[in-house]
Formats: structure tokens, C-alpha cells, sequence
């Protein structure tokens, strides 16, 4: 039986202050109350002290589940005084508390059914109970240890305490009562742990490494079932115990397509924002990353879908977000003190984005006090799987008589059993999940009766079938369950392996939960009154998501996607949902959405959401009449975004969407997507190739004469003939943005912010190569636009409007742009993508090679630059620009023949791929070179290049080349003695500076003598 003992607090302060009338009254009102709820659960009330009740459950009459029934009481008892409590202090202004304890005993046989208990016949079990009741906190239960055993798997316990109690010396435990689980509760029994000795005792030690500060990451592989998360388990626990804390993150199968989704769990749990609304949420994670940027913690928020709809998010690059919250992230794990383990549980369910971004996460973990583990099945090889300096733990089966342990704890003793048991553990081929669900397939088969752990068998072992698969097993059972609730369960392994009653009933199906946690199908998670339940196993749950017919699975889909909330943030899984629905026009559509909305977020997942859009685009039907303009939106926007981010080559799909454009007469997508390709050929270094497309989606552009697609779409081309010198048509299509922007700075913009400052500058680098006289106000105006614009637009100002004027000669580079540049270069290095950070050192990098006070600095960076480039096979474009620099220097230092090589090299590349902006300045370069080293040959073939470069795109105004060659030919002149030969073509040279106005070749000019 369970004593239950409950006293008022301070009852006579109360009494002091209300008087001994009114305190009657209250007592009376609270017996009354404490009396209901007593009977409620079948107890009596024993005894009414006057400020205190004292009530007994499992006698006279005996219950089974008396500790449970007085712990409900209990908490009853406190929840109805709480109500009482409002009132009084409200009329009275004192505080009414209750303080409940409770302990169970044996019950003193004699005593039973004579009417009320005397205290003494139970004086030993009352007298623990107002111990419990004395040092329970005011409002609070307190239970015994021995009432703590009988409900620990079904209440939630604070942990254990040492309280002294008066007369008795020593300390005794006891345990604060929290909840009890609402509705009836299967717990969740385990077998003991057997095995893994080894296992634990290597993660034990790596556990005390990480705490002292040697952080690591540890990967359990193994198939299902074999204990993966057990493991875990014991080890949280061990972690836990220690002080240490433990958060995890599980994958999901159905999650694997939804960008963000483990990491953001994984942050949600860390900073305990899970299931708090927005402003709670936000103020959870500004108290964990507490100190970081304020913009990077919005964009946090946003990602995680509680952002401040008030707030402005920073316009930033994608890719510089990414680069943001990793770096947030690592910041604080390495400025963290507190040991922690954070777990991954099911790594090969994990979306892309999570993975690459933990990825980064788990190389600063060696220098924190952090253990991570990772558990994974043997077929996945993602990056979590090859975290460096990790460690992997692949799981073998258990053994022989690791198995016979087992199934001895879950069968029993039992001389009809023990045959079973090596049956089972044979079947079961050291997988305990696996010996597990055959003993209960068994018993829900009736062919074992009794209790885990002291089963009979009713049949002969030999006569005993069991299913080959562990699937098979879990098929069997299933089967085996009444309508109602399998049906639930199959709703439920829809929603995913964690689900809400609340949710099965929006799919308008009835949650018949308790056979399943009865058959241990599912666990309850959540108690009190937002219950959730969860799959015992992931396995359970793909078997019952498989197993189910697939027209219901499909409509528990659609009612799903109609459930979850309409967002921008559920995109990806409502369009998940809608797609195994086979609602494909819908499913499409959230795909898009998602895509859009991730466009600026995070463009890797905008990519991934328009992959399964073209996929369920080309699964439509044939004669679907939206078929082919669905087809071609992902597919441009895929192409046109291409660009952003290093990637494989996209020529394949390019080649297929032309097709459909061509087909369907689609200019607009077509000229958008070829935007993609172009750009993408100039980052690869195909500049001959980006030319092409480039004109040939300018003549479409030109022909649909849309003035915001000219304005949005021209800048690659633009580019591209910058890159291949053929100015008239850089020159043509910069002033038709500047005509169609009519001043407005904004106007148009798709990729840059101000289409009309790019173009400005570029129109201005057009001129002065060509050899317009009014070059220098485009600059200035470009310039003068800079503080207005935004970083991608600004990098784009500095690289045109200075660093190519100074490469040139046309300006000379001076301190206030060196000031500027060095201003830019965090801001766009913090919120820009990465061609931008390309530029923007690139630039500073021949600034300060020009302005001469840091030269070595300034070839460092082109170096670095060289690597990065040449490494992430990106912006290829500008590495023959690097290789001119960086041939300058090797020739500086003396090294000749190697400068002469690679200069000859650079500009073979400069002509077999077009890329011939800076072949004047590579011929310049090998020309002074050869000179230097000034053998007959050398003469020779510095004539040849010399010619050469003169003879480029013969016929083009290009000043700058024409400039180049006159010069050169002064110091070939000069190297061959011919001093009239030499006057003629310096004094051309210095006319022609002079007279565009080039501040850089007017100096060149200047200094020959
Ligand atoms: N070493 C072990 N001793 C006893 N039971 C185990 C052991 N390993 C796993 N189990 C049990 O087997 C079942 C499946 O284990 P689990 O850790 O969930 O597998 P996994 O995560 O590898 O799929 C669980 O009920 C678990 O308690
Ligand atoms: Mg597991």
C-alpha cells in the first residue's frame, strides 16, 4: 500500500493572519478537495489532523498499482489546491501550499478491512510519509525510494536525493514527483546490456579525453538492430552522470531532401529553443551565442525559422551566410568551457546541407572539451564519415554466448524454454533488436506464455517457425494488429518517426495508441498535455511505411501536407509530401517556392529544390499541357544559378534545356539560362565559348527587347567580351543598360545590386581600352555611386573603376584607392560570393603591386589567389593575370628562364581560349624578360611576340594594345641600337599616352629616356 501525506505550510502564520473562522473554512473547503480527489483514484482518506490529510491507497481494499494511483492523487491533490491558492491569496493575501509525500510498504495483514487504519498498524509507512511530506518543496511531491521503485517507469522522478530526517541518523533518498505519463504507457523495457565491453571502454576514454579539453569524434557503423543506439544510450548516460550534457540530433529517411534539417535540430536542442514560440526561441539562442554578431544571429533565426518578422535580414550572399554561421558556430564551440556530447543519430538519412555544414563544425572539434558521436549504417560514406582525426567504430554482431545471455534474460529459465533460446539466438545472428522482436512475435503468437523474463513455451522448439528477417519478424507483428490500430500505425509512419496524437487526428485518424506501446511498436516521449509518441525503432517504422497500400499511404500524405504549416520554411517537406501523394502539380509548385526562397538563403539548397522539381516536372505525364514550361523553369533556374557555387559541369542539362526552349519557343528562359553558361565558361577559363553564348543570347535578349531582362541579363556578356576584347560589343551593350536604367541605380537588378554603377564602370574600362576620350567621367561616376551600393556592386566598382585601370596604365594607383579597397575588403569578404571575393582581393593584390610601398604583399595575395583558384577550379578566367604578376616577380628575382617559361605558357593559354584582356600585358612582360636575358634568339622572339600582339584582333580599336606595341618596339629598338628606331616609336608612345590621357602610360612614357 502507498501512504499519502499532505500538510498546509506555515499553517500557522495563516491562521495568525485570517483568523481561526476563516481557517476552518479554507480547511474545510481543502479536505472537501483533497477527499474527491483521493476517491477518485480509490483511496481512502484515513485521517483528517486539522491541517493535514493523510490518505492510503491498496487498502482496505488491495490495488495493485496503489503507488501509482496515490502518486496521480498526488499530483491531483496539488494541481486543485493550486486553484484554491489563486483564490485565497487573491481575497485573503496569504499563500496557501500544500506539501504531499508519499511512501509505500508492506501492508500489515489484520489491519485490512476493519474499518479505518489505527496509525499505528501502519505507523512505520506513515511516519516515512511525513518525513517525505516535511521535506517536500511547498506546492511539490516528494516520494520514498520505495514508492520512487514502483513508478519510476512510468513517472518522471527528479533525481535522487539525501534528505536528513529527524530521528533517524542517517541520511535517507528520496525523490521530487514531476508527471506522471498521461494515458497508459508501455515503458520502454530493455534488455540489460550485454557485450561491448571493449566498445564502452574506448568511448569511456575518449569521454575523459574530450572532457579535459581533447575533443573527438567518434562514428558507430553498423546495420540496424545491432545496437547502434544503445550504445549511445549507455554512453549519454555515463556523460550525463558526470556532469556533462548530452544533445542529439536524429535523421530521418523522409528528412534526407529537406535542407538544414539535422543541423538546425541539432542547434535547437543545444540552445533548448525546441517547441518555444519565435521571441522565446530567439531569446534561447541569443543567450547561447551570446557575444555573436548581431547579423549573423539573424540570419540563425531566419534559417531556423524563428526570425523577428520585424527584423531586416542583411542582404548577403548566400554562400556568405553559409560562411557566417559555420564560422558563428565554430566560434562559439572553441569559446566554449562546458564539457558536452552532441550525438548524430541515423548520419545516413542526413540532408546535404546539414552534413557539410557539421562537417565544418566537427574540424574544431579536437580543440574543444566536446565528444561527438556519430552512428551511421555501413553504406554510408558522406562526409561525417570521414571527419579528420576521427575515430570509427564498426559494431560486429554480438557473440555466441553474449547471445544465449540475451535471450536467457528475455525468455527466462525455464527448462521449456531453453531450447527457445539457442533458437532464437541462431535466428537472430548476433542482433539484439533482432532476438528481441522474435520473443515477442512469439508471445503475441501465444506460443510463449508469462512475463518477459519468465516465459513458458507451449510448443515444441522443433515445431517453432520463426520469419528469416528481422523485417519479416516486424511484417509478422504488424499484421497481427486490430484494424484500428494498425491503421494508426501506418498513419503514424507516414507523419515520421516521432508523431503527436494531435497530428493523427488532423489526418483524421483515430489515435488507438495503446495496443502499440503494449506491443512496444512505440514509446512515449512526451508526457502531460502535448503528448508524442515515437517508433521504438526506425525499422518499425519502415516496415509499417512500407507494408501499408500505397493509394492510403498516398492520401495520408496529401492530408499531411495540408496539416503542416503553410511556409515558406515547410516548402521542401509539404513538396515531399504532395510528391509521394502523386500530387505532382502541387508538388512542383512548393518545390519552387522553396527554391525561390532559398535563392538568397542558401543557393546550395535552392539548387537542390529545383533538382526535385525538374524531377517531378519530367515525371508528369505526357500529355500534360503544363509538361514543358514546368520542365524548362527549374531547369533555367538551375542554369542561370549555376554560377554561384563550384559545381560539376552543367553542359549536359544546358543542352536539354535548349532543346525545350527551342521547342517550345521559350526565348526568355533560354537567354537566362544561357546567362548561366556563359558565366560559367568565363569562370572555367572557356572565354572563346563564353563569347559565343554570349552573343548569342544577347541577339535573343535583343530581340524580345524587354528592357529589365537587358538590364538584368547583359552583365555576363559584358564580361565576357571584356575578357575577349571585342569592345565594340562591351561598349554596345553597357550603353543599353545605361540608356534603359534612366538614372535609376536599381533599376533591373537581378544579380548586382546597381545594374547602372556595373555598367558605368564598365562602359569607362571599354573606353579607355578602345580609346574613347571620355572614359575618365564614367569612372568618376561609378566611383561616386560606390557608398550607395551594395557589396557585390561596390567589389565590382573597385575591381573596373580602379584595379583593371591600373593593370592597364590607364590611371595611376594611389593611396586614397588603396584606402578604399582595404575598406571594402571585409565587408565583401563577410557578405558577398565568392567571385566577388575573388575580385576584390585580386584588386587589392595589383594595387599594392602598382602603388610599389608593398609589392611582396601584393604578390603574396595574387599567389594565394592562384591556388585557391586553380584549386576550386573557379574564376580560371583571372589566372593568367596572376601568372603575369607572378612571372614579373620570379623574373625580379633573378630567375629568368623560369619567368620566360611561364610567361611563353600564359600566353599560349591567353590565345587558345580567348582570354586576351591581359595578353598585353603577358607579350609586355615576356618582352622586357627576354630583353633582359638579351640573346640573339631572344631578340628574335620578342620581335615575333611583339608582331604577334599587334596583329590581334587586327582591325578592332584597342588602344591599349596599340600603345603596348609601340612601346615595345621603342625598347626593341633600343636593345638593337637603333636610336632613331627607338625615338620615333617612344615619342609615338608618349604622344598617345598623353593624348587618351592613360596616368599610367604618360608615366611609363615619361621615364624612358
Ligand atoms: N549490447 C546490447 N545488450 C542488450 N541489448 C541490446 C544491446 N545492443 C542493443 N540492444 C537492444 O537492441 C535493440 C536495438 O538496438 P539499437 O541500439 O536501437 O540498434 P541500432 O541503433 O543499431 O539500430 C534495442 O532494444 C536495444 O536495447
Ligand atoms: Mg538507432
Amino acid at each position: 500500500m502507498t501512504v499519502l501525506f499532505a500538510d498546509v505550510v506555515h499553517s500557522m502564520d495563516i491562521a495568525a493572519a485570517v483568523g481561526a473562522e476563516r481557517l476552518r473554512e479554507l480547511m474545510g473547503e481543502l479536505f472537501s478537495r483533497c477527499s474527491t480527489v483521493v476517491q477518485r483514484y480509490g483511496g481512502t482518506v484515513d485521517k483528517f489532523t486539522g491541517d493535514g490529510i493523510m490518505a492510503v491507497f491498496g487498502a482496505p481494499i488491495a490495488l495493485e498499482d496503489h503507488a501509482l494511483r496515490a502518486c496521480r492523487a498526488a499530483l491531483d491533490i496539488q494541481k486543485n489546491v493550486h486553484s484554491l491558492e489563486e483564490e485565497v491569496e487573491h481575497r485573503d493575501h496569504v499563500a496557501l501550499q500544500l506539501r504531499v509525500g508519499l511512501n509505500s510498504g508492506g501492508v500489515i495483514t489484520g489491519e485490512i478491512g476493519t474499518g479505518p487504519l489505527s496509525y499505528t498498524a501502519v505507523g512505520e509507512q506513515v511516519g516515512m510519509a511525513e518525513r517525505m511530506e516535511a521535506v517536500a518543496p511547498p506546492g511539490g511531491v516528494m516520494v520514498s525510494e520505495s514508492t520512487a521503485r514502483l513508478v519510476e517507469n512510468v513517472a518522471i522522478l527528479g533525481d535522487p536525493e539525501l534528505v536528513h530526517i529527524k530521528g533517524t541518523p542517517l541520511p535517507v533518498s528520496a525523490r521530487r514527483l514531476l508527471a506522471i505519463a498521461t494515458g497508459r504507457r508501455t515503458d520502454r523495457v530493455e534488455p540489460s546490456f550485454v557485450g561491448r565491453e571493449w566498445e564502452m571502454g574506448a568511448l569511456g576514454g575518449l569521454l575523459d579525453r574530450a572532457v579535459n579539453g581533447n575533443g573527438c569524434v567518434v562514428g558507430l557503423v553498423g546495420p540496424p538492430g545491432i545496437g547502434k543506439s544503445r550504445i549511445v544510450r549507455e554512453i549519454a548516460s555515463r556523460a550525463t552522470n558526470a556532469g556533462v550534457e548530452v544533445y542529439t540530433t536524429c535523421c530521418e529517411s523522409y528528412t534526407t531532401d529537406v535542407p538544414f534539417h539535422a543541423a538546425a535540430s541539432l542547434v535547437r536542442a543545444t540552445t533548448g529553443s525546441n517547441g518555444l514560440d519565435g521571441a522565446a526561441a530567439r531569446a534561447q539562442i541569443r543567450a547561447r551565442f551570446s557575444g555573436a554578431d548581431e547579423e549573423d544571429l539573424l540570419i540563425l533565426e531566419d534559417l531556423l525559422g524563428i526570425g523577428d518578422p520585424a527584423a531586416t535580414l542583411p542582404q548577403i550572399d548566400p554562400d556568405a551566410r553559409r560562411r557566417r554561421l559555420a564560422a558563428m558556430v565554430n566560434a562559439t564551440a572553441l569559446a566554449r568551457r562546458t564539457p558536452t556530447v552532441y550525438v548524430i543519430e541515423d548520419a545516413h538519412w542526413i540532408d546535404g546541407i546539414s552534413e557539410s555544414m557539421l562537417a565544418e563544425f566537427l574540424s574544431v572539434v579536437p580543440r574543444t572539451r566536446t565528444l561527438v558521436l556519430i552512428t551511421y549504417r555501413p553504406e554510408y560514406v558522406g562526409a561525417l564519415a570521414h571527419a579528420p582525426r576521427s575515430q570509427t567504430i564498426a559494431l560486429e554482431p554480438l557473440d555466441d554466448s553474449q547471445m544465449s545471455q540475451l535471450s536467457t534474460e528475455l525468455l527466462g529459465k525455464d527448462r521449456s524454454v531453453t531450447g527457445l533460446a539457442d533458437l532464437v539466438a541462431g535466428r537472430a545472428a548476433g542482433n539484439p533488436f533482432f532476438a528481441e522482436e522474435i520473443v515477442r512475435d512469439l508471445t503475441e503468437r501465444d506460443v510463449l506464455i508469462g512475463g518477459r523474463g519468465c516465459y513458458l513455451c507451449v510448443e515444441p522448439a522443433t515445431e517453432i517457425n520463426v520469419p528469416s528477417t528481422l523485417q519479416a519478424v516486424i511484417a509478422a507483428r504488424i499484421d497481427r494488429l486490430d484494424p484500428a490500430a494498425k491503421r494508426a500505425l501506418n498513419a503514424a509512419a507516414v507523419i515520421g518517426s516521432q508523431f503527436s496524437p494531435e497530428t493523427l487526428r488532423a489526418l483524421g485518424i483515430e489515435p488507438v495508441l495503446d495496443d502499440l506501446s503494449r506491443a512496444e511498436l512505440i514509446d512515449q516521449t512526451a508526457f502531460g498535455p502535448r503528448p508524442e509518441y515515437a517508433f521504438r525503432h526506425g525499422l518499425i517504422r519502415a516496415v509499417a511505411y512500407e507494408s501499408q497500400l500505397k493509394s492510403d499511404r498516398a492520401q495520408l500524405h496529401r492530408r499531411l501536407a495540408a496539416v503542416i504549416d503553410q511556409n515558406d520554411q515547410n516548402a521542401v517537406l509539404i513538396g515531399e509530401h504532395l510528391e509521394a501523394a502523386g500530387d505532382l502539380h502541387a508538388a512542383y509548385d512548393w518545390q519552387m517556392r522553396a527554391g525561390a526562397w532559398s535563392t538568397h538563403r542558401d543557393i546550395t539548397a535552392a539548387q537542390l529544390s529545383w533538382e526535385r522539381a525538374r524531377q517531378v516536372a519530367d515525371a508528369l505525364p505526357a500529355d500534360d499541357p503544363d509538361r514543358t514550361a514546368m520542365r524548362i523553369a527549374p531547369r533555367s533556374a538551375l542554369c542561370s544559378n549555376a554560377w554561384r557555387r563550384f559545381h560539376p559541369d552543367i553542359s549536359d542539362r544546358f543542352e536539354e534545356l535548349r532543346a525545350l526552349c527551342l521547342d517550345a519557343g521559350d526565348k526568355a528562359s533560354m537567354a537566362t539560362a544561357m546567362v548561366g553558361m556563359t558565366l560559367e565558361n568565363l569562370l572555367q577559363g572557356n572565354v572563346g565559348d563564353a563569347s559565343r553564348s554570349a552573343s548569342e543570347y544577347m541577339a535573343i535578349v535583343e530581340s524580345i527587347s524587354d528592357p529589365s531582362l537587358t538590364i538584368g541579363l547583359s552583365f555576363a556578356a559584358i564580361v565576357a567580351k571584356y575578357q575577349s576584347v571585342e569592345l565594340v560589343d562591351m561598349l554596345r551593350w553597357t550603353q543599353a543598360v545605361i540608356d534603359l536604367a534612366q538614372g535609376d541605380p536599381t533599376k533591373g537588378a537581378m544579380v548586382v545590386g546597381s545594374p547602372l554603377a556595373t555598367a558605368l564602370a564598365w562602359r569607362g574600362v571599354g573606353r579607355w581600352a578602345a580609346g574613347h576620350r571620355e572614359w575618365r567621367d564614367d569612372l568618376d561616376t561609378a566611383i561616386g555611386m560606390y557608398d550607395e551600393s551594395d557589396p557585390l556592386t561596390q567589389s565590382m566598382i573597385i575591381t573596373f573603376g580602379y584595379g583593371s585601370a591600373f593593370v592597364h596604365g590607364a590611371l595611376l594607383a594611389d593611396d586614397a584607392a588603396l584606402h578604399r579597397i582595404e575598406a571594402a575588403l571585409p565587408i565583401v569578404e563577410q557578405s558577398s560570393d565568392e567571385l566577388a571575393r575573388v575580385l576584390i582581393r585580386m584588386t587589392l593584390g595589383v594595387t599594392l603591386i602598382h602603388l610599389g610601398a608593398e609589392r611582396e604583399r601584393g604578390f603574396e595575395i595574387l599567389r594565394d589567389l592562384k591556388i585557391l583558384c586553380v584549386s576550386e577550379n573557379f574564376a580560371l578566367n583571372a589566372v593568367p593575370l596572376f601568372d603575369v604578376y607572378l612571372a614579373r616577380s620570379t623574373a625580379e628575382g633573378g630567375q629568368l628562364d623560369h619567368a620566360v617559361e611561364s610567361l611563353r605558357d600564359a600566353i599560349r593559354q591567353m590565345l587558345t581560349t580567348t582570354n586576351l584582356t591581359y595578353v598585353t600585358l603577358a607579350v609586355a612582360a615576356l618582352v622586357e624578360t627576354l630583353l633582359k636575358r638579351g640573346s640573339e634568339e631572344d631578340l628574335e622572339e620578342a620581335e615575333a611576340a611583339v608582331e604577334r600582339l599587334a596583329a590581334t584582333r587586327a582591325g578592332d580599336p584597342w588602344v591599349i594594345r596599340d600603345l603596348t606595341s609601340q612601346r615595345l618596339r621603342a625598347l626593341l629598338a633600343q636593345a638593337r641600337g637603333d636610336q632613331a628606331g627607338y625615338h620615333e616609336f617612344r615619342d609615338r608612345y608618349r604622344t598617345m599616352a598623353n593624348e587618351f590621357g592613360y596616368e599610367g602610360h604618360m608615366a611609363w612614357a615619361a621615364a624612358m629616356p
